[in-house]
């Protein structure tokens, strides 16, 4: 039975559909020393494909998951499978060759039909659909620039046409339309792989945190135990072990998803529009009716003052467009960007058997499908034709974006901090937070429905940045490198590698 909001977006309700329509997978943990072919660490949709290639391939796998495999960003995305990334081809262009673009765009293309030829050779049922994918505008204004982003598409082999109609029942100005791309339940289809990939020598492990990776002996080191292969792959989203400078390399970004009962039309297509910040759309049959997904508020991670603001201008934005649309759920996440648009995948830095894949820019769907077959070639015929071009350790000459986004960071931050130096937590009103400076060490604190305060150390565990609150999931989030927390400090998303320090949960 899935657990809905009523109507609205009430601070702390959040629940993925994704998450809320699929049973919760059981694996065992790992207790005890074991040996495969390769070692896959990150049970999300990049590592998952990957075990899958490999194992298809002949070699055996074992899985390591912090937590439950799917749950993490993949049981928050909006699950869209295209290989029209929003306006990124002029961009690309300028700091990629041509022909460069031109590879990444059919290896995504490649991958849509990757995705299908999987689904239909194992039957997995997974309301996988083929469907038009579109860039839309209700801006004139933005007119000249699709039009270019279609032609420069279509030249590249892209299936892409411009269009002024689409199926959406609202009017728009434009739109590019790339043809017979896809959709489909991101859990469904997960779970059912991580069945194919469990079994005949390979093994998934759940609650395994990889805490050590020994690249001379492919060995990752549990708490629990250890696995041993021949090579090993970093699947973690951020990279869990930071051999290449990502901290400079890497940027979060946080996006939101609302799901609204708006009739009982299936809409053909799936959309996406850069107007007002960027917003997405698609819809989902469900066993109520079809679900409508709306994405967006696209921002860097722990650095929004009003992140429930954000989600109710999406569910605005909704409301404006499907009439007497009523919502039933929310959800956020947050995705890696680089500096030059492409993902990093192949070897990780510096190692001989370690392989990593990230940075997929809110595309992850198709580009963890090119992730997973690039790097099943990397570990059996040790090339693939893209491998310079993703290469993990590539230089690109971007290092002013970089010191832009940290500076505005450490501003952000200290204004955070200053804005609270003359409360304290008993002053917070029931269902705020804030951080506190206080005589010993500064303190972040929330106080629940009940009256109760939960106060925590704000550094974040990974590189002492401080946390920001999330005033819609109520989370404690990194506006550094992406971390998040619960209110009493637990880790729910990495790089930080342990909790938040706990300081007291009072009832006053
Ligand atoms: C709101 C939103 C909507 C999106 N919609 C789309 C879309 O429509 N189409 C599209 O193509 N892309 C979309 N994306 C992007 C896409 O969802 C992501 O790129 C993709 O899900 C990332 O998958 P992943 O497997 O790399 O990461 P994750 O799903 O986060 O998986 C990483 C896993 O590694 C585990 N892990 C971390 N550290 C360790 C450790 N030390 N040991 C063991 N396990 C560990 C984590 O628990 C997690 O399960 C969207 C992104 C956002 C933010
Ligand atoms: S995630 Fe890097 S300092 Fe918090």
């Amino acid at each position: 039975m899935e657990k809905q909001l009523g109507t609205g977006i009430k601070p702390g309700h959040q629940n993925s559909y994704w998450l809320a329509s699929t049973p919760r997978s059981d694996y065992a943990a790992l207790s005890g020393d074991v040996k495969v072919d390769v070692v896959v660490v990150g049970g999300g949709i990049t590592g998952l494909l990957i075990a899958d290639r490999l194992k298809t391939a002949g070699k055996t796998v074992a899985v390591l998951e912090r937590r439950r495999i799917a749950e993490s960003v993949t049981g928050h995305t909006t699950a869209k499978i295209t290989s029209l990334h929003g306006m990124e081809l002029e961009t690309l262009a300028r700091h990629f060759h041509i022909d460069e673009v031109h590879q990444h765009a059919m290896l995504n293309q490649a991958a849509v039909e990757e995705f299908a030829k999987l689904v239909k050779s194992r039957s997995i049922d997974c309301d996988f659909q083929r469907t038009d994918a579109y860039i839309y505008t209700e801006d004139d204004k933005t007119l000249g620039d699709m039009e270019r982003e279609a032609d420069m598409a279509g030249e590249l082999g892209l299936p892409v046409d411009f269009v002024h109609k689409t199926p959406l029942g609202f009017a728009v100005d434009g739109a590019v339309r790339a043809k017979a791309q896809a959709q489909f339940h991101p859990r469904k289809f997960l779970l059912a792989l991580a069945e194919s990939i469990n079994g005949g020598g390979s093994k998934i492990y759940e609650n395994s945190s990889a805490i050590r990776i020994d690249d001379r002996t492919a060995t990752v080191s549990t708490a629990a135990g250890t696995v041993q292969g021949a090579a090993v792959v970093i699947a973690t989203h951020y990279p869990m072990r930071d051999k290449g400078l990502f901290i400079s390399k890497l940027y979060p970004f946080m996006a939101h998803a609302v799901g609204l009962r708006a009739g009982d039309d299936i809409l053909p297509g799936i959309y996406y529009t850069e107007d007002e910040g960027q917003r997405s759309i698609r819809t989902q049959a469900t066993e109520h009716g079809p679900l409508l997904i709306v994405g967006g508020g696209h921002h860097r991670s722990g650095q929004m003052p009003d992140e429930l603001a954000d989600i109710r201008a999406i569910e605005s934005y909704a409301r404006a467009r499907f009439a007497a649309a009523k919502t039933k759920y929310f959800w956020s996440t947050l995705d890696y960007y680089t500096a030059d648009g492409f993902p990093y995948i192949g070897r990780s830095p510096g190692d001989d058997n370690t392989f990593l894949a990230t940075g997929f820019g809110g595309w992850g769907m198709t580009q963890s499908m090119v992730a997973a077959t690039m790097i099943r070639d990397l570990i059996i015929n040790k090339s693939h034709p893209a491998a310079d071009m993703y290469a993990p350790n590539r230089l690109k000459p971007t290092a002013a974006m970089v010191m832009g986004g940290l500076n505005v960071t450490e501003q952000f931050v200290e204004g955070f901090v200053t804005e609270h130096r003359h409360r304290r937590p008993a002053d917070l009103a029931k269902g705020e937070a804030a951080v506190f400076e206080s005589d010993e060490a500064p303190m972040a604190a929330f106080k629940d429905d009940k009256g109760d305060i939960h106060a925590v150390r704000p550094a974040c565990t990974h590189l002492k940045c401080v946390v920001h609150w999330n005033n819609a999931e109520l989370t404690w989030d990194c506006p550094c490198h992406g971390s998040r927390f619960t209110v009493d400090g637990e880790v729910i998303h990495t790089p930080a590698p342990g909790r938040l320090k706990k300081i007291f949960t009072s009832d006053k």
